[in-house]
Formats: C-alpha cells, structure tokens, sequence
C-alpha cells in the first residue's frame, strides 16, 4: 500500500509544471486575476509557469491588459504585478513563493527583501445576493509584513493601462480622477458605441480603478514611465495633471495609485484596489412586436451612480472575503469528497464559468427599477459570442444547479419570452437570443444555427430540473405550450434524428446519432414529469409511454454488433462515442435506461482510454472537459469515474497549456484544441449535485 502511494505521489509530481513556487492545489493553465465579467476577464497565462511579475496581465483574448504593481521597501524598489518598464529606475522582481487558488481568490505570496507581500485577487461570488452578485467589480488586496522581526517602510504602488479600455489600441481614450471617500480614477472611449465590442472588449461604459481615500493615498495619470518614476523616486505620486487625452497606445496613460503603508512590522498592513467596467445599458433585448427593451444590471436598484457602487464595493471588503471563504470552503469540501483532485478542477471553474453572465433588471412604466423582472443573460464567450446559447447553458447548468438553481430559471426566461412573442418561426427551441453579444435580437427569420432535437431538448431538461430544484412550477405553467411544441418535435425527430447538428458543432453534421437521440428521448420524458407536476395526468402517461417505447427501439439501433458499447451512430459498429446526455437520466432520477447500459458503457471507456481522458468520439481524438465530467458522473464504478478525472488533472496540471481553462482539448497530447474562458466549465460541477 506505502509503495502503491509512494509511486502515485512521484507520478504526481512528474505531471505537474516545474515551477519554482508553491501552487496548491496545482499550477493552472491560466491564473484566474479578475475574473467577474465577459469584459472584465483578465488572467495569468502559466504554461510551464510564469510568476506574477513575469508577464503581463492579458484578457481572456490573450491581448495584454496591463496592470502593474510595485513596491517600495526602505527606499529599495521591487515588482509584484507585471512588467513595467521604468527607464532609468530600476527595481528587482519580488520573488515568488506560492499561488494558491480556490473557487473566488487567487492568492500570491512574494517576498520583497524583508518583506512579505500576500496579493489576494477576489472576484466574489454572491449567488443568492443579487445586488452583490451583479457588481462587475473585482478586488486586489495587497497586504505587507515583516519577516526579520524588524519594521520597515513600505509603499505600495499600481497602475493598469488603457488596454483594459478597448479591443485596439488606436481609439481615443479620456480620464478623470474623483476623490472623496475613495480615490477612483474613471476612463472611457472618446467616441463609445454602445451594445458593440471590438475584439471582444466593451466599446462603451466605464473602467474605474479606485482605492479608499486615507493617510497616504495618491494618485496620478500619465505617461506609464512618467508615472511608475515618479513613485520609483519618490515613494508618492505627483498632483501634476495630464489631460492630454490620446490614444491608448500613444505614450500609454496609465492610472496610478498608490498608497505608504508607513512603518510595517510582522502584523500585516494593507491596501485594497477594486478595478471593474459599468456599462449602462447592459443589454438590449428582443420584446413583443419586434421592439428593443434595453436593460441593466440589477445592482442599479441599490445605486444612483457608478461611483457609490466603486465606494460600496471597496468598503465591503471584509464582508465580501468573509463570505468568498466560506463558499470557498463549502465548495473545497464538496468537492474535495468526491476526489481530491476533483476540487481543483471545480475551483479553477467557477469564476470562469459565471464571469460569462449579467444578471439584469428592467425599468417600470414609471421609471423605477423592477427587481421582478430578473433576466439572466449568457455570452457564448470565445466559440462566437452569441447571446443565450441553449446549448452552452446546457452543459453549465450543473453550477447554477449547485450554486443557486433560481439563476438558471432566469437564464432560460429570455429564450422563453422571446420565443412566446411569435417573432420565432421554427416549430423546435431557438439556438440563441442573439447573433452578438451583449444584444439579445431574436432570429425572427429563423436562421439560427439550427441544432433542433439538442436545443429542444435542453430547453425541456431544463425547465423540468429548475421547476424541480426551485419548486417554483409558474415558468413550466407559463410556457407549457412551448415545451409542448418542441416535445411533439422530438416525439417526430428524436429517435431517428434526421441529419444535423449537435452540441458539438466543431465535430459536424451527423444522421442519426445515438447520443442526440438519447437527448431527445430524454426530453419526452421530462415533458411528461412536467405534465405530471401540472396535474395532466393523460399527457404525462402519453409522453412516459412513449418515451419508454422510444428506449427500447433506440437500444436495438444504437448497440454495436460488434462490440458492447453504444455508437456514435446507428449502424456504425465501430463507432462510439461519450454518451453524456444519459447523465440527465440519473441527475433527474428519471429511470428511463436500464443499469446495465450505464455497466456496458463503464467497462467500455475504461477499454478505450488515452493519456489525457477518453476521446469524444471515434471522429477524433479530442474531447470535451465538460463532456467528461458529465460522462464520470454516470460511471457505474469509482474507477470509471477517476478514469475521467485523472485525466482532466493531467491536462490541467502538466504546463502544456496557457489559456484561460480550455474545454478542448487533444486525449493523446493534452494540448488545448481551442474554445477557452467559456461558461460550460461549470458542467464540472456535474458530480456535486447528483
Ligand atoms: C437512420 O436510421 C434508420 C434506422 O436504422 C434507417 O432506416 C435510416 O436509413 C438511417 N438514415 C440514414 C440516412 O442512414
Ligand atoms: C400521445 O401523444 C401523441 C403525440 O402528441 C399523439 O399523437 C397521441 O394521440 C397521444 N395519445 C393519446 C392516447 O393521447
């Protein structure tokens, strides 16, 4: 047993980055900074591991969001955060001791001469406190203490550029810097465009990087150069005033603050910055008769203006810590009872995962903000930016599920109304609400991409698991006739799915499909869950009926002849592939498929497994990390289902990748495919909530 733990543990070590810190739980492709919106999304690419002032800051895109941080110890300079090039002043690069992440922090421990300095980035998450949940805000906490028993003096200095501002560093940015009980600077496009993106940034609204106001707090704007020698030589940023306002990019303003900690000594001395991006409207959204409704975050309903939420939010930061603690140790804990390893996987998911959501309110007939109007809206984030794709909702649900299953009832609501409206014309569930994000257009010609048994499905799986979850039934009463359209649609479809999309577009067309029917058989039932929780009891024995009839008939055509394992499509004997979609068989206790399917399917990835994970199917040797935890999730034994997280692990871990955790990625290789910083990696959470 010793040896059998001692071997795992040098194999362990083996697969993960060589870098030269502590990373617990392990070393990440990307480390997650601020993390709280589609637009503010800034990370630390890794690979085999680059400490925080090794690189640049950059969006999920990859372009460079810079942000710097610098620090001044008895007179001796050093970096903490980026790569600022100061001529003329030099500094040392703090050194680097441990990351840790969990599910809301990352938090980085460097050591600038007899200083520790602990940089705590925490994006909170709130998920039954709207107001505090829809603040695009994120914090840096920055605390100082001595480590020789001596006390020393500490300022403390940051910057973030106009990069943050626009997708193209040719556009014209202006600035302006309140003081009162915060210092906040506030900078924005010269000529904005609202509901646009370039590049994947916010073309309007505002950034703000503030700082409480006290006893040595200031702060400039200016040439980076200009701005970071200033407080390199002087340990205080000047009052001197630059509003030259120019391009991004022509001698990079950039937006300082800094704060002198005084004489610090072995208990710890701080400062907190929030940096965030409020956009208002956020949304606009397709209503009846084809009319645009524009929406905002909810937490409008609580502020008049963007600077008292920037106040609110740094005043809050104790609270705010105090309650990503203990989310992030119910979280560890869940997680970490299924597999150890499992947790680390969750962890690096959840900010991720919500970032690519707004949760909005609309505004009365009387001009006051309406906090039962809650829609949620989704951007498809990095595969092309729709808004409110069903199926990426679909493989996310599991964390709203676990998180707070109210906000998946708000994120199906958009689809719902708009498709009520008429303005839809196909007889299956709509691909998305809008072509662009952040605008919720409708496709009222109907040329969505069509996915018609998988979107329909979802839509029906959905509705049933928040009704269920929430045991609030008012939106499957409200939009039974829809849900009812689309079951007759997969009672027509599902069991021999004509030729078309499924979820995983990337892969392509394919007639008949056994895992998509699987879907759509799935569906049927869950209408008849629904028919039953709305008391018609004719229709919910039809549709369960059916149903049972269609499992039978399904399991003669999608069963290998020659190998006992599912295909990947009937009459392909030597296809297979994940048959994820039974997952909503067992997490809605719905019984449709017999025990020895989910036994077959167990013996048979465990048969066909690569170093990285099982493939998705037989087309390729790729897969999909949301895919695999789901198909774990219904693994027949512990074994079937480490199989799926130990490769996941593995991809994670062994310092082959950069990008913000991407749900695609090569079984033999363990290298990213592409698709990164997307929602559906809260599918991880599949296995928290069966
Ligand atoms: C789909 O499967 C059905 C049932 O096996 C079969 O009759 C039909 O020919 C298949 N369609 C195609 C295009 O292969
Ligand atoms: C069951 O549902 C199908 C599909 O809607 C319908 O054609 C059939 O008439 C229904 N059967 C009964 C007994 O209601």
């Amino acid at each position: 047993m010793l040896s059998q733990l001692l071997c795992a543990g040098l194999l362990a070590l083996q697969a993960s980055a060589a870098v030269s810190w502590t990373a617990t739980p392990f070393n990440p492709p990307s480390v997650p900074l601020a993390v709280r919106s589609p637009y503010l999304n800034t990370w630390l690419p890794q690979g085999q591991g680059q400490a925080l002032n090794d690189a640049w800051p950059t969006m999920w895109t990859g372009s460079i969001t810079a942000w710097a941080g610098l620090v001044k110890v008895d007179g001796k300079s050093y970096s903490f955060l980026g790569v600022p090039a100061v001529e003329g002043s030099p500094y040392t690069k703090a050194t680097q001791k441990s990351l840790t992440f969990t599910s809301t922090q990352s938090i980085f421990v460097l050591s600038a001469g007899p200083v520790d300095l602990t940089v705590t980035f925490l994006s909170p998450v709130e998920p039954t406190d709207f107001v505090r949940f829809s603040i695009p805000l994120s914090y840096m906490h920055v605390s100082a203490a001595s480590t020789d028993g001596a006390s020393h003096s500490v300022q403390v200095y940051s910057d973030i550029s106009g990069e943050w501002v626009s997708g193209a560093t040719e556009w014209d940015i202006q600035w302006s810097t309140t003081t009162s009980d915060v210092v906040s600077h506030q900078i924005s496009l010269v000529s904005p465009a609202k509901f646009e993106e370039v590049n994947d940034h916010s073309q309007y609204g505002n950034w703000y990087y503030a700082t409480l106001n006290g006893k040595g707090v200031t702060a400039q704007i200016g040439r980076d150069s200009v701005v970071r020698a200033q407080f390199l030589n002087n340990g205080v940023l000047s009052t001197v005033k630059d509003n030259n306002f120019r391009a991004i990019s022509d001698s990079w303003p950039v937006f300082g603050l800094a704060k002198d900690l005084g004489k610090v000594g072995s208990s710890a001395a701080d400062v907190t910055f929030a940096i965030g991006h409020i956009r208002d409207p956020a949304i606009k959204y397709v209503v009846a008769g084809n009319k645009k409704q524009e929406r905002s975050l909810y937490f409008w309903s609580k502020f008049s203006t963007a600077q008292q939420v920037v106040s609110f939010f740094l005043k809050d930061y104790a609270t705010a810590l105090k309650s990503a603690n203990a989310l992030d140790k119910k979280i560890q804990t869940d997680a970490a009872k299924i597999h150890p390893d499992y947790a680390g996987i969750v962890e690096l998911s959840i900010r991720q995962s919500l970032a690519a959501n707004e949760l909005t309110i609309s505004k009365n007939a009387f001009g006051l903000w309406d906090t039962s109007d809650v829609l949620y809206f989704m951007k498809e984030i990095s595969s092309d930016g729709n808004t409110d794709t069903v199926d990426v909702m679909f493989p996310a649900s599991p964390i709203f599920f676990y998180l707070n299953p109210k906000l998946g009832q708000y994120l199906l609501e958009p689809l719902f109304r708009y498709q009520a409206t008429g303005l839809y014309p196909n007889k299956w569930s709509v691909h998305d609400v809008g072509a662009h994000y952040p605008k919720a257009d409708g496709h009222n010609d109907g040329t969505d991409e069509a996915m018609p048994v998988e979107e329909s499905g979802n839509m029906l799986i959905l509705s049933l698991g928040y009704a269920r979850a929430t045991n609030d039934l008012s939106q499957i009463k409200r939009y039974k006739n829809l849900l009812d359209q689309w079951t007759q649609f997969l009672i027509e479809d599902s069991l021999i799915p004509a030729n078309q999309l499924s979820t995983d577009d990337f892969a392509g067309q394919l007639v008949n499909q056994t895992n998509l029917a699987i879907k759509g058989i799935i569906g049927i039932k869950c209408m008849a869950e629904i028919s039953k929780l709305l008391g018609d009891t004719k229709k919910a024995d039809n549709y369960s009926s059916i149903a049972a009839d269609y499992v039978t008939k399904w399991t003669a055509l999608a069963t290998s002849k020659t190998g006992p394992h599912l295909t990947l499509n009937y009459g392909n004997d030597a296809s297979w592939g994940l048959a994820y979609n039974l997952y909503s068989d067992l997490h809605l206790d719905l019984k449709l498929f017999p025990q020895s399917l989910y036994e077959q399917q167990t013996a048979w990835y465990k048969s066909v497994a690569n170093e990285y994970g099982v493939p998705l199917d037989t087309r390729h040797t790729y897969t999909k990390t949301d895919w695999e935890v789901w198909t774990a999730a219904i693994m027949s034994d512990v074994e079937g289902r480490d199989l799926f997280i130990n490769g996941l692990k593995k991809y994670l871990s062994d310092g082959s990748n950069r990008a913000p955790f991407s749900d695609w990625y090569d079984t033999k290789t363990g290298v990213t495919s592409g698709f990164i910083a997307r929602p559906v990696v809260g599918g991880h959470l599949a296995l928290m909530i069966l």
